[in-house]
């Protein structure tokens, strides 16, 4: 199977200001290279080890301060960037003030309204939910529910890889369970990929069939889920020890 993505001596740092006129740099990503291949990927790390702000280049809201990030997927005429970001944060993702209906119009190039609805309706049943959301804001649904919605966004403007950041880490196991059951059948139909940031390991293993591991900015790690038991991370070999 060929690498769907492949990033090389990407990095990035941010400027720190100290005092009025010099500007210290902090290294967070160093010059870090790798690839995924397989379809599902969980991506592991300490808190603070980069995660967040790789998968914020890998979507195109932060851009690299060097490096290259190469993505192999047959591109869409309808999306400029086909990687979206599923936000662990889920309640800034949709704007409270909006309606479903508001939040998902704004992804859509479609003008035609009778086509838009359908189309609207026909995702959300396909999210598990009814077409009577639509008029509710964020503020009435629960978590799950706003997940749904964000996958529906993305599924309506043509995404190929989903990235969710610790965006399961709030919610009841049951509703993860649903969800997790959800993107198992959207992957086919959509032929989606999907990149977990998670603390998980029960996650990253159930669902995912590649790991990436973080540390201090730099890849410390980079293997199949079948060859867990042989990670050389301290970080795994934790999360391991932890689960049993
Ligand atoms: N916009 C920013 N400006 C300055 N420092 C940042 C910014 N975003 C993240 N950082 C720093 O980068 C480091 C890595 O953060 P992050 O990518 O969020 O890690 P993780 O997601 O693994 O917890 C942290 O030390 C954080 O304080
Ligand atoms: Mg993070």
């Amino acid at each position: 199977m060929g690498e769907w993505l492949v990033v090389t001596n990407l990095s990035k740092s941010y400027g720190v200001s100290r005092f009025l006129f010099s500007k210290k740099k902090r290294d967070i990503i160093k010059n870090i290279s790798f690839s995924f291949k397989k379809d599902s990927v969980a991506i592991l790390g300490e808190s603070g080890s980069g995660k967040t702000t790789l998968i914020k280049m890998l979507s195109g809201i932060e851009k690299p301060s060097s490096g290259d990030i190469k993505l192999n997927v047959t591109q869409s005429p309808k999306k400029k960037n086909p990687i979206s970001m599923i936000f662990q944060d889920y309640w800034s993702a949709i704007n409270p003030r909006f309606t479903v209906y508001e939040a998902l119009k704004e992804t859509m190039n479609e003008t035609d309204e009778k086509k838009m609805l359908d189309e609207m309706t026909n995702i959300l049943k396909k999210v598990g939910l009814s077409a009577d959301v639509l008029y509710k804001k964020a503020t009435e649904m629960s978590g799950g529910q706003i997940q749904r919605i964000c996958i529906a966004r993305s599924l309506l403007s043509r995404t190929q890889v989903l990235i969710f950041d610790e965006s399961f880490s709030s919610l009841d196991l049951i509703v993860v369970d649903q969800l997790l059951d959800l993107l198992m059948e959207l992957r086919k139909e959509y032929k989606l990929k999907y990149v977990f940031v998670t603390h998980s390991l029960e996650l990253a293993t159930y669902f995912c069939e590649e790991l990436l591991v973080l540390k201090d900015g730099e890849v410390e790690e980079s293997l199949l889920v079948s060859n867990l038991m042989h990670s050389n991370s301290v970080y795994v070999k934790e999360l391991i020890k932890a689960q049993i």
